[in-house]
């Protein structure tokens, strides 16, 4: 038997943690995870309030089952060194805040009443990664993952591979490999039966074999008529495993997914078709809450890179992240290049033990997930060393060899140990001691990076960054530079065959610390900002998917006589995925401008720029004339499909509140995101309005961050989260020039 129940209600968080929790239970706050043990501001905080240790209390009445079952915690995530006691026992150390580990409570139970004490250090310990050196992010303390009660027979599944082969045949293959647990030592034998599935449940074939030992495989041959896995159509599919033994029967599931994934030196192919991966560097953080965020939140950062901005790839940057974010990617046809905790600095022998121990984790923990092409087994941007990083390499190939490895440097001319040279190409706008002997460039040549004579498969996993941090309140100017960068290393990428991709740092801004960012303990880098509101720049990536898909047209502009330097507004740079625009100043002639294939030849689409080949720059651009509206209009197929009025005369007319999602789930830890817009009479943002915008949550969830906030780039964010009662939730927003807004959330 198996039975595992979330237990995320009912801890009860201290502030410190004192020797006398550990067998004994105390009042304190009761919450519930995933958890954040100290909210931040939105900025200058101070990051070394959750560089302490915490403790957790949970009591767990006796249940008849626990007097022959085995039981144990499991703790998906928890940050970032973990001490677990039971009745005032140890049962559990953990020093990897990025993936799970067990607490067996097995025979330690009474009845009456159980005390599960848990210490959560988050200081950041040289003895573990990535600490001991500087790291440009937050490692936020807490139990931030979901925390599960879990009770078996003495004799269970572990884990469960599978494993896949002939993919691109009518003849596929399955092989099941089964690790059993066994924590009582008994001798092990018994019968497995895998049912092959769809993930409805319809079984498409069993097998059924005899085993001896803690291992298990079985496989499945001549599989016909099943699916691949592809983007646009990840059909997924599952193997149930039943084993039978004297000691204890179990059933335990695994999703996968039929493809084949290979990077070469001329690009990256999913299942045998070239493809080039256009993708943008995530974190696993959230303004207020840190890494606590649930399973709908996590989801909701896949679908805007699927769905959004058109990306095809996610960079887990810089640890092994959340499995709803992973299971998502599978389900929704997001390539994932995940790789373990760290960045540049190397510590230590202990460290080094505990890296090695972080890629198995890693990769024991994700091996099923289709969506993962590539596993990182170096630290990131660190310097060589060699018996290091031959030993990840050697764990990630030992344990997963249908998977090539990666491992993200900054330094030319490293050592290749791993399978694919993936390197944070900043070279674009190069400083000058860079240059001596180059030419500039957005990316640098391949065999220049890596020094070797042949060609390597070769990927560019970070550009832009800290290179040009662009805020979305930052001026025009910047951010239509902002956006051209993204083009041209995009161009560069596609231009080179021995690329088989770029992944751009990064998706949205995020919290960090002291040490790096604006001096606001964030760092400005993403396409979209801290609540996942696009800058210009994301329109680089969404205008790269096919206008049958998603049509794009993204003028980077305010659309004003003087906001740009000499009362310029050309050239205007228009994001677009159509064939050709039309542009139209007021009551002047219309204009035809055609997508910048001279500047952009690579790329699938193509910005428009509109300059003086199209314009009389006298007619737009003349101190002291009137200012009119701009009319621009995007034709595919030559039918006119898009339409953008910019107004010569904007005005506040629209408060424009959107939720994410009309329910909320009362029975996790469901948060919904706001996006609340200041729009002109033409729907267009206003970007100046200095506003503060007052939310007001009652019903059955509260609101992440403040009351009051302000406009920036006259947008404002915020999650709501449930509180777990099973009531409708009403979020009131309002303004003093926009008036207000009422939204229902409907508990589910
Ligand atoms: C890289 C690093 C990232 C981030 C980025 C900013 O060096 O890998 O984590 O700091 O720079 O551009």
């Amino acid at each position: 038997m198996r039975l595992v129940q979330k237990i995320n209600d009912g801890w009860i968080f201290h502030a410190d943690f004192s020797q006398d929790l550990i067998a004994n239970a105390k009042a304190g706050e009761t919450v519930r995870l995933p958890h954040n043990a100290v909210d931040l501001e939105m900025n200058y905080f101070d990051e070394k309030s959750f560089q302490k240790e915490f403790a957790y209390q949970l009591h767990l009445p006796w249940q008849a089952a626990f007097q022959h079952q085995e039981v144990a915690l499991v703790f998906d995530g928890s940050m970032a060194n973990t001490v677990v006691w039971v009745n005032g026992q140890q049962v559990a150390q953990h020093a990897d805040g990025y993936t799970p580990f067990e607490a067996r409570l097995t025979g330690l139970l009474q009845a009456g009443d159980n005390l599960i004490t848990v210490k959560i250090d988050g200081s950041e310990n040289p003895d573990i990664p990535p600490f001991g050196g500087q790291i440009d992010y937050l490692t936020y303390a807490g139990i931030y993952r979901d925390v599960w009660l879990k009770l078996t027979d003495a004799v269970s599944i572990a884990r469960i591979k599978v494993e896949t082969a002939h993919e691109l045949s009518d003849a596929k293959a399955v092989t099941v490999i089964a690790t059993l647990a066994n924590p009582r030592g008994v001798a092990l034998a018994g019968s497995a039966r895998a049912e092959l599935c769809t993930l409805d449940g319809t079984v498409l074939q069993q097998h059924t074999v005899a085993f001896t030992g803690d291992t298990v495989r079985l496989v499945f041959e001549n599989l016909a008529g099943l699916a691949l896995w592809e983007l646009d159509s990840p059909q997924l599919y599952r193997v149930a495993l039943h084993i039978d033994t004297p000691d204890g029967q179990d059933t335990l599931d695994a999703r996968f997914g039929f493809r084949t994934a290979r990077f070469a030196t001329d690009g990256f192919r999913l299942n045998g078709k070239l493809l080039k991966i256009r993708g943008l560097n995530r974190h696993q953080s959230y303004p207020y809450v840190g890494y606590a965020m649930g399973r709908r939140a996590q989801e909701l950062d896949a679908d805007i890179l699927k769905n959004q901005l058109h990306c095809n790839l996610a960079r887990t940057s810089h640890y092994p992240q959340s499995p709803y974010f992973l299971d998502h990617c599978d389900e929704i046809g997001l390539l994932v290049f995940e790789e373990i905790a760290g960045w540049q600095h190397i510590g230590g022998a202990t460290w080094q033990d505990e890296s090695v121990e972080n890629v198995r984790r890693m990769v024991q923990r994700d091996w099923n997930h289709p969506s993962i092409i590539l596993w990182g087994v170096r630290i990131n941007e660190s310097r060589d060393n060699h018996d290091f990083f031959a030993r990840t390499n050697a764990m990630a190939r030992a344990l997963d060899t249908t998977r090539q490895t990666g491992g993200v440097r900054c330094h030319e001319k490293s050592e290749l140990l791993e399978d694919v040279y993936t390197m944070n190409d900043f070279f674009h706008i190069a400083p000058p001691d860079w240059l001596p002997g180059r030419t500039p460039a957005p990316l640098r040549q391949t065999r220049d990076v890596t020094g070797l004579a042949h060609d390597v498969p070769y990927m560019v996993t970070e550009y832009n960054g800290h290179m040009y941090p662009t805020k979305r309140i930052d001026p025009e100017d910047r951010q239509a530079e902002h956006a051209t960068r993204h083009l041209e290393v995009l161009n560069a990428a596609y231009a080179n065959p021995h690329i088989s991709g770029a992944i751009g740092w990064c998706m949205f801004d995020y919290n960090t610390h002291k040490d790096f960012g604006a001096g606001d303990r964030i760092c400005h880098h993403g396409v979209m900002d801290i609540f996942r509101a696009p800058k210009f720049a994301a329109a680089v990536y969404a205008s790269q998917c096919p206008p049958q898909e998603q049509v794009v047209l993204e003028p980077v502009t305010y659309w004003a006589r003087g906001e740009k330097d000499r009362c310029e507004v050309l050239p205007l740079l228009v994001l677009t995925n159509c064939d050709y625009i039309e542009f139209k100043f007021g009551d002047f002639p219309v204009k035809r401008a055609e997508p910048d294939r001279a500047k952009y030849p690579h790329l699938p689409y193509a910005p428009v720029t509109i300059d003086s080949r199209h314009v009389d720059m006298a007619e737009v651009g003349a101190w002291g004339m009137q200012w009119l509206d701009c009319q621009i209009t995007g034709f595919v197929g030559g039918q006119a499909v898009s339409h953008v009025t910019l107004s010569g005369n904007p005005l506040p007319t629209t408060l424009e509140v959107v939720a994410d999602s009309t329910t909320l789930l009362a029975g996790e830890k469901d948060a919904v995101r706001f996006t609340v817009r200041a729009l002109d009479q033409c729907g267009r943002v206003l970007p100046f309005l200095d506003d503060v915008v007052a939310v007001e949550v009652t019903g059955g969830a509260k609101l992440l961050g403040p009351e009051l906030v302000l406009f920036k780039g006259g947008v404002a964010g915020f999650w709501v989260e449930s509180t777990g009662a099973h009531t409708d939730t009403q979020v009131v927003v309002s303004t003093r020039r926009l008036g207000r807004q009422v939204l229902t959330l409907t508990a589910a």
